[in-house]
């Protein structure tokens, strides 16, 4: 039987289980590690409250040197974008020649990483490369590419491994789906 969770008002079961997501890690940190090396100074920049777990792992896995720096931003209420992004912490990094990766838990609609490529314009980056854990296809609606996504996903509300409903749900090890309407 499939093991199904309440978290506020919805009920959740599992989608991906954390076996699963440790492969897709571990396979996203490969390309990272084909295309980066120590001398290509990369800056992660990661996108909170989402991004904590992911990125704590994927770290682990790259084999050249990082610096690690954190953005935080909001978007979501409950279970659908407001497509209204808000910056609640900014960054402070000098990025100017660095190789950014914007590391996030999902892109969705597209509206957060357009905000990010936004602010990051014009400040003198040598690359700029998108890094998620989940991609959504079918709801995105940007023109940005997404390099390296980890797991595509349809059009699904999940939550688990740093990703939240309502704020809960970040620290679950496995993915669950909401079926509710
Ligand atoms: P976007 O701006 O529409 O691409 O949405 C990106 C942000 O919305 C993500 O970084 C998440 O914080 C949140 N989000 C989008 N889809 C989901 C989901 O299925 N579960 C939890 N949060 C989500
Ligand atoms: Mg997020």
């Amino acid at each position: 039987m499939t093991e199904k969770i309440k978290i506020c008002d919805r009920t959740f079961e599992i989608m991906i289980p954390a076996s699963q997501i440790d492969s897709a890690v571990t396979a996203v940190a490969e390309r990272m590690n084909r295309d980066y090396t120590d001398d290509d100074r990369v800056i992660l920049l990661g996108v909170l409250n989402g991004s904590f777990m992911f990125l704590s792992d994927l770290v682990r896995r790259l084999n050249f040197r990082v610096e690690i720096c954190f953005v935080k931003l909001s978007s979501y209420e409950g279970v659908a974008s407001t497509g209204v992004v808000k910056d609640l912490i900014g960054f402070n990094c000098p990025i100017e020649g660095r190789n950014v990766v914007i590391v996030e838990d999902i892109v969705d609609t597209g509206n957060s990483i357009h905000h990010m490529l936004n602010s990051l314009n014009n400040r003198g980056a040598k690359s700029i490369k998108v890094c998620t854990l989940f991609f959504k296809p079918e709801l995105y609606v940007g023109s940005a590419e997404i390099h390296y996504a980890a797991m595509n996903i349809g059009n699904d509300f999940i939550v688990g491994y740093g990703l939240d409903y309502n704020e809960f749900g970040r620290e679950l090890p496995d993915i669950y789906v909401t079926r509710d309407e």
